[in-house]
């Protein structure tokens, strides 16, 4: 189905309200969601909701919190998210690390009792777009074994950094540190896809797989090997150690779900003003310069095009937002099937 991304922010928005969301954070959480799906980071689009659904009526997440102020010192702020919508602390602390950054020239935003925040690129961008440079990392729960092991110890752990430019669009690096999001194998078993990509996965023995069915997503296999876990143990570090949040095998949740079920998850967002080392059109022409230095290298064989972080994105939207957006036919389903149960009138 092709759904203009108006009548899907409605639709999503009306299913989280039915599930007993206040009406401005279910607005908020589906038109990230209708963000994703723009962007073409469908993993982390509509296809959340069963997701969001499963955890909303089994009690693990609760619709209507609001993140609460621990600890504010100007430059570093500490939230506990009292386990709501990951997004409604997400744009909090988007809120916080703009303003505190402007005010101080750096902000650190550490979040605990998070849940699920999404596409994480959606909160650095943001800051970017005022005008900050950005990045945030958010753990979760425990199945992904470190790098040579088989205990689990990680999740997907991602990580996003935006840079503000000039004319370019803004620069959105945004990644699990593992080959993939989970969320990317489950939505290929979803859709019913035969095959995921070599160095995706493993399946449930460890050993690689190419195939959707037996891919498991607690075998999920680190990008580039030992460098990404290196940075998946960085995500770990800010956003479950620093955050006061639950790490490794340590939970510190007032949540009832912990290790591969933990809901709770830690983020920590730095925001750094440019304008504190050089002049702020100084500084943008100076990232233009740089994209324009890289797009413009000549190109390795059989590439049609080399890209910047954030640039397919901005064009996927760009064409989305004319053309609507494609919901595979499953998900379409599964979504009615949540209308249906709710009282929602369907998508369609
Ligand atoms: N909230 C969570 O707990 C959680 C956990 C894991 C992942 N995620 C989200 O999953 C999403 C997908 O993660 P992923 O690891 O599958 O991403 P991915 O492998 O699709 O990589 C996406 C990134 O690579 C850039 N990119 C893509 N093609 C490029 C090219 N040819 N040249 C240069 N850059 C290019 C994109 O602009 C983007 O920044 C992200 O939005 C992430 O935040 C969220």
């Amino acid at each position: 189905m092709i759904v203009d991304a108006g009548r899907l922010r409605a639709f999503l928005a009306a299913l989280l309200t039915a599930l007993g969301a206040p009406a401005d954070k279910a607005d908020l959480v589906a038109g990230l969601l209708v963000e994703a799906d723009l962007r073409g980071v469908d993993s982390h689009g509509a296809h959340l909701m069963g997701l969001y659904v499963s955890r909303i009526r089994a009690g693990d997440l609760r619709p209507s919190a609001d993140p609460v102020v621990i600890a504010d010192d100007g430059a570093t702020v500490h939230l506990d998210a009292g386990l709501g919508l990951g997004q409604v602390a997400g744009m909090a602390a988007v809120g916080l690390a703009v303003e505190r950054s402007a005010s101080h020239g750096t902000a650190v935003i550490a979040v605990r009792e998070a849940t699920h925040l999404g596409a994480l690129g959606a909160y650095t961008g943001r800051v970017a777009e005022a005008g900050h440079i950005a990045v945030l990392f958010q753990n979760g729960p425990t199945f992904v074994p470190p790098f040579g092991g088989v205990t689990p110890v990680f999740s997907t752990n991602p990580l996003s950094y935006a840079v503000p430019t000039g004319e370019e669009p803004t620069i959105v690096y945004d990644v699990a540190t593992t080959a993939v999001a989970g969320n990317k194998v489950l939505l290929a078993k979803k859709r019913g896809d035969a095959t995921i990509p070599a160095g995706w996965a493993n399946d449930e023995l460890g050993r690689p797989t190419t195939s959707a069915e037996a891919a498991s997503v607690r075998h999920l296999q680190w990008f580039g090997g030992h460098k990404g876990f290196g940075l998946g143990l960085l995500v770990e570090l800010m956003a479950g150690v620093l955050a006061g949040s639950s790490f490794g095998h340590t939970e510190q949740t007032a949540s009832p779900r912990h290790g591969d079920e933990r809901v709770a998850k830690g983020f920590t967002l730095l925001a750094l003003d440019p304008a504190r080392f050089l002049p702020t059109d100084d500084f943008r022409r100076r990232v233009d310069t740089l994209v324009r230095d890289v797009r413009s290298s000549e190109r390795a064989e059989g590439v049609d095009r080399i890209w910047l972080p954030g640039e397919p994105e901005h064009e996927t939207r760009l064409a989305r937002l004319r053309d609507g957006i494609p919901l595979p036919g499953p998900l379409v389903d599964e979504l009615n099937g949540f209308a249906e149960d709710l009282a929602v009138g369907p998508l369609e």
